[in-house]
């Protein structure tokens, strides 16, 4: 047998992230009541639900950026490791928590790039920091994905000489730089203005073409329906859906669905 090193996948059947039961609580606000979710590798796994069912939450347990109480998180197949019960449960292993989250790369809605930093710094920080990998080779990858999401000629500008699609492109680009196992976005298009929208989603859309794994929180359920290969409808802190797109928005099975299909559509 062959030694595995950090970086290699456990076993490239494991999905990439895999939650079983997972309760989360803010004090005494119960926000994820049991929740399961499956995202294989390649698949795009799209979360929708009305404000406040906890879709950013369970987006954010995913990458061990919020404690959770109860259930488990596998990466890859390998579980996170747990010291402490409840509301004192914590990661075990910092090493693993730096390594599952800099495998699964977010992308939020209000993009935050540093302003004092160029686009190229801002796709090249992490890389170059976290990752410690060479900063000649960080720097042709982040040319190379600036490039592919239609922004290279932006690489000396400052976010704030950028329209928004094009800092939520940057955004993107920076996640790609990463090279994750998975994305994650959370509302990517929210903040923008219908046309720029459109672009991002185009972008968006391109990842899911070339295979990549992604879970994504949106309000928008034509990109939902478009990209998925799977939906998970949320309601009050559990799955009161999910299905493949063409099910859950061509037949809606619970009447929670179907309400919240007919407000959103
Ligand atoms: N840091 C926090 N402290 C306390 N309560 C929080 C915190 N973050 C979220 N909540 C609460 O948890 C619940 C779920 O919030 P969450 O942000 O996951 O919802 P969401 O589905 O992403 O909503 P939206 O569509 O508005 O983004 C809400 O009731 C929210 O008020
Ligand atoms: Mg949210």
């Amino acid at each position: 047998m062959t030694a595995r090193t950090e970086d290699q996948p456990r076993t490239n059947a494991a999905p990439v992230i895999e939650i079983r039961d997972l309760h989360k609580s803010y004090g005494s606000l119960e926000v994820l009541k049991g929740v399961d979710l499956v995202a294989p590798r390649g698949h795009v796994v799209s979360l929708i639900g009305s404000s406040g069912s906890g879709k950013s939450t369970l987006l954010r347990c995913c990458n061990l950026l919020e404690d959770s109480q109860q259930g488990e998180i596998l990466f890859e197949g390998e579980a996170v490791r747990w010291k402490g019960e409840g509301m004192a449960r914590h990661p075990a292993d910092r090493a693993q928590v730096i390594r599952i989250r800099t495998n699964l790369s977010m992308v939020f809605q209000q993009f935050n790039l540093w302003s004092h930093l160029t686009i190229l710094q801002n796709v090249m920080e992490a890389p170059v920091t976290v990752l410690g990998r060479p900063r000649a080779e960080v720097e042709a990858a982040a040319r190379r994905y600036l490039d592919k999401v239609g922004i290279g000629d932006k690489c000396d500008a400052y976010p704030a000489q950028l329209s928004g699609g094009q800092q939520q492109r940057a955004a993107i680009a920076r996640a790609l730089c990463m090279e994750p196992r998975a994305l994650l976005f959370d509302e990517p298009t929210s903040a923008l203005d219908p046309e720029l929208e459109q672009e991002v989603v185009r972008v968006i859309k391109a990842l899911a073409e070339e295979g990549r794994t992604m879970l994504l929180v949106t309000h928008d359920m034509r990109m939902a329906a478009d990209l998925s290969d799977h939906v998970v409808f949320l309601h009050q802190g559990r799955i009161e859906e999910q299905g493949p797109p063409d099910r859950l928005f061509g037949a809606p099975q619970t009447d929670r669905l179907r309400q919240f299909l007919s407000v959103t559509a």
